[in-house]
């Protein structure tokens, strides 16, 4: 079935690593976008480091000049989210992951976005329905869930709620597509949807080898990398998502599973509470 609603304007709501490439992958496709933020500085950042990206992939050959100015030029910024929703045919939230805050943000976008916007969440650990409810509409509520780096990774995770339509669903997944995305589509909310789980089934197994000194770290992700071609090792993959993140999901999954297996992993814990975060803040398994 073909969607009936034809995107023309996007807005992504959280300019944190995720949802300012998440608007910089649209506007690359072509769609006017604006990235919402609660804080200027966040923005001021966001639109600095997009400025950075493009001009790697200019320098790289990897995109012309040209579209990269064009991208920039689709894209905008703002503070006000009553000033910016009503023109938003597609909303991706990709704010903190707090429920409080996102239903909060659902309930708003249920007044503010035309009747025909489609409401999604980015987040990997709350299930848009969760969220359907307080936005009035959950028929067009789903979850759009992309991975780090977005730029770069293909998958996009349509995770339908059991209310969504299948028009919303439609619209997604075309929607995805049209970003050069190969979206996926999750017929059911699962804590850890699918990449999440396999993810975490490979870290799992990692850090207990780990922990029984069966190898090294470095050797467990050479191994990924040479015996598995993995493009990186458990690891260094934890480094990248942030340790805060990985031990976030571990958690939520755990709350919502009560499998003593889903417990997060003290070892993760730890380098958290030592503000050892991973590549974004310095350090975590390796040093940066
Ligand atoms: N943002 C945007 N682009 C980036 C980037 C970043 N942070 N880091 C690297 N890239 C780009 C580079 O610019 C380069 O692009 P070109 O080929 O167009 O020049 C390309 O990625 C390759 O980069 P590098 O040559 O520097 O390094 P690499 O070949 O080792 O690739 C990688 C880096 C793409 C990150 C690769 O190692 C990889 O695919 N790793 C696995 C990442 C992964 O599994 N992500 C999923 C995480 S789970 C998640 O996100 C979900 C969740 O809910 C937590």
């Amino acid at each position: 079935m073909q969607p009936r609603t034809p995107v023309t304007r996007v807005l992504v709501i959280g300019a944190g690593a995720m949802g300012s490439q998440i608007a910089l992958t649209a506007a690359l496709a072509g769609y006017p976008t604006t990235v919402q933020d609660v804080s200027e500085c966040q923005l001021d950042d966001a639109a600095a480091q997009l400025r950075d990206r493009t001009d790697k992939m200019v320098a790289s050959g990897k995109l012309a000049a040209e579209q990269a100015g064009q991208a920039h030029a689709l894209l905008d910024f703002s503070t006000d989210l009553d000033a910016v929703a009503p023109a938003a045919d597609f909303v991706i939230e990709a704010a903190t992951e707090r429920l409080d805050i996102k239903e909060a943000i659902f309930a708003r976008l249920g007044r503010l976005a035309p009747p025909h916007a489609i409401l999604a969440t980015n987040s990997s650990t709350i299930g848009s329905s969760a969220v359907a409810g307080a936005s009035g509409r959950p028929g067009q509520v789903c979850n759009l869930h992309f991975f780090n780096p977005v730029l770069v990774m293909e998958c996009v995770e349509v995770v339908r709620h059991a209310g969504t339509s299948q028009e919303t669903v439609d619209t997604a997944l075309a929607f995805a597509r049209s970003l050069g995305k190969a979206p996926v589509l999750i017929n059911r909310e699962v804590p850890g949807f699918v990449a999440n789980r396999l993810m975490g089934a490979v870290q799992k197994e990692a850090l207990a080898l780990l922990a029984g000194g069966v190898a090294s770290m470095e050797d467990i992700d050479a191994t990924a990398k040479t015996a598995l071609r993995h493009p990186m090792g458990p690891f260094e993959l934890m480094d990248l998502v942030g340790l805060d993140v990985v031990d976030y999901i571990a958690q939520a999954t755990h709350a919502a599973t009560g499998d003593p297996a889903d417990a997060p992993d003290a070892s993760v814990a730890a380098l958290v509470r030592a503000g050892k975060l991973g590549r974004k803040s310095g350090a975590g398994w390796y040093s940066y």
